[in-house]
């Protein structure tokens, strides 16, 4: 661990300590707030010159990193420590464990963006990552810290992906992996994912929240890393799709960026990789940064309601956006600080504005998982209140694979995913949207005159709508 390069702050009382002295549970011993990443030489919570030291010069920064895409070495093909200058975390960056993350694509949403009356919408698609979700860019930053520090085990709690990701760079390090999963509450896909990549898979009977505590207490009294993301590590390595986005938009930052909310430390990540870039010069405006959540996993979304966001009350957490189903988040003061400084906002999406989201990113050509898909159901209550103008660039974050979850995409296919009440909610062009976008499977005798009999009736019906 390079522990000249980097220190850690206590985000509530600023005190400050090495790497090596964070606990096993990441909080600080005085105040019980979470530690954040900084770098004596430049980060600007670092105060007077000493946080001016070493700012490293921008435009040869870009040059830098552009240069790396040509190289043909792992951590230079690594969307993530392609921009390791900007977190130096490692002492030995032959320690650097890589899946060759990031390098996630940037795709245009043409439609969503003229149903929104948008000039355009883009889709950050971190589902495109090894395992399918974002998770891979943390956890290639954390997991090699727990190498480079000798630990034989790393563990995590996890809504799903966090698990499928961990286990992975575990498996690649030779670690030993256990995870906490909330039986019969993750999608199969990510279930399947971290007994592939030969993590200890333990179900318990409780909820997420119910697995941190489990963890919180295993940390103290055996020796393992943990790897949720109130290891501030991982928020190092997830920062990058800031960065990754910025230069793929030729270094011009988006106006506003939407990401789904559970944890919440995404979106500190995000705000974290903005905020730096703007201190060294590397972007010019902050975009403005807004947290999704689902209607029944919405404990932020209520702070903010009752309270300006100063309180958090944590809530029984139960949306089938399995992913977020997350009802006290740990990084809540993080992501507060990020929507205030930022004028974001939040919000919260019900699961038939989710499930329709959700179809029409399908719709064209990309698909997410359902957790993704309240960024674009988040969107359309931002525009509707006039906080997102036409002509703003704004970028949805999609956070995991349309693949990790395909129950729900059937279910939602073959009209069985949401009761008649949660449909009942929708207005009607939503209902009738619905109705267009619904592709359920048909199954047809093995005959080219009855496909051809279902064709016809098909571009009929469609005659008759259109
Ligand atoms: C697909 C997906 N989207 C969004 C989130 C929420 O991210 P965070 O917990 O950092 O808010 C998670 C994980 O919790 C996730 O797996
Ligand atoms: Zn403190």
């Amino acid at each position: 661990m390079n522990s000249k390069t980097h220190q850690l702050r206590c985000t509530g009382c600023s005190a400050v300590i090495s790497g090596e002295e964070a606990g096993s549970d990441f909080r600080c011993p005085q105040c019980h707030e979470l530690y954040e990443v900084e770098y004596p030489g430049w980060s600007s919570t670092v105060a007077g010159d000493e946080g001016k030291r070493n700012l490293p010069n921008p435009s040869a920064l870009r040059w830098l990193w552009k240069e790396r895409r040509e190289s043909l070495q792992p951590i230079d093909q690594s969307g993530v420590w392609r921009y390791r200058d900007l977190f130096p975390i490692l002492a030995d960056l032959n320690k650097a464990v890589t899946l060759r993350e990031g390098n996630t694509p940037l795709y245009e949403l043409t439609r969503c963006a003229a149903a929104l009356g948008l000039d355009s919408l883009l889709a950050k698609h971190q589902g495109m990552n090894p395992t399918g979700s974002f998770k891979d860019t943390g956890m290639t930053a954390a997991l090699s810290v727990a190498a480079e520090r000798g630990f034989q085990w790393v563990a995590c709690a996890s809504t799903g992906n966090t698990s499928a990701a961990m286990a992975a760079y575990a498996a690649r390090a030779c670690l030993r992996s256990i995870v906490f999963i909330p039986e019969g509450k993750i999608a199969w896909g990510k279930l399947s994912q971290s007994m592939d990549y030969g993590a200890m898979t333990v179900q318990l009977k409780t909820d997420f929240d119910g697995c941190v505590r489990v963890l919180g207490e295993l940390v103290k009294r055996f020796p393992v890393y943990l790897l949720n993301s109130v290891n501030p590590y991982r928020l190092e390595g997830q920062k990058t799709a800031a960065i990754e986005m910025t230069e793929q938009l030729d270094w011009q930052a988006p106006d506003h960026v939407v990401v789904p909310g559970g944890n919440l430390a995404n979106g500190s990540a995000l705000g974290k990789g903005f905020a730096e870039m703007l201190h060294l010069g590397l972007i010019n405006h902050m975009p403005k940064i807004s947290v999704i959540q689902a209607e029944g996993a919405n404990p932020l979304y209520r702070s903010f309601q009752t309270s300006g966001g100063r309180e958090l009350s944590p809530v029984v957490a139960e949306t089938r956006a399995s992913a977020i189903r997350i009802g006290n988040p740990a990084s809540w003061k993080k992501v507060v600080r990020v929507i205030e400084a930022t004028g974001g906002s939040c919000e919260q999406v019900n699961e038939q504005e989710i499930a329709l989201a959700k179809a029409q990113i399908g719709a064209e050509g990309i698909g997410c998982e359902p957790a993704s898909a309240v960024t674009l159901a988040g969107l359309k209550k931002l525009v509707a209140q006039g906080k997102v103008a036409r002509e703003e660039r704004v970028v949805l974050l999609l956070t995991g694979h349309t693949l990790k979850d395909s129950d729900y995409t059937i279910q939602y296919h073959r009209g069985t995913l949401l009761q008649p009440e949660e449909t009942a909610l929708g207005s009607e062009t939503e209902q009738r949207q619905h109705d267009a976008l619904r592709k359920p499977p048909l199954v047809l005798e093995a005959d080219v005159d009855a496909v051809l009999r279902t064709l016809e009736a098909q571009m009929r019906s469609e005659g008759q709508s259109a």
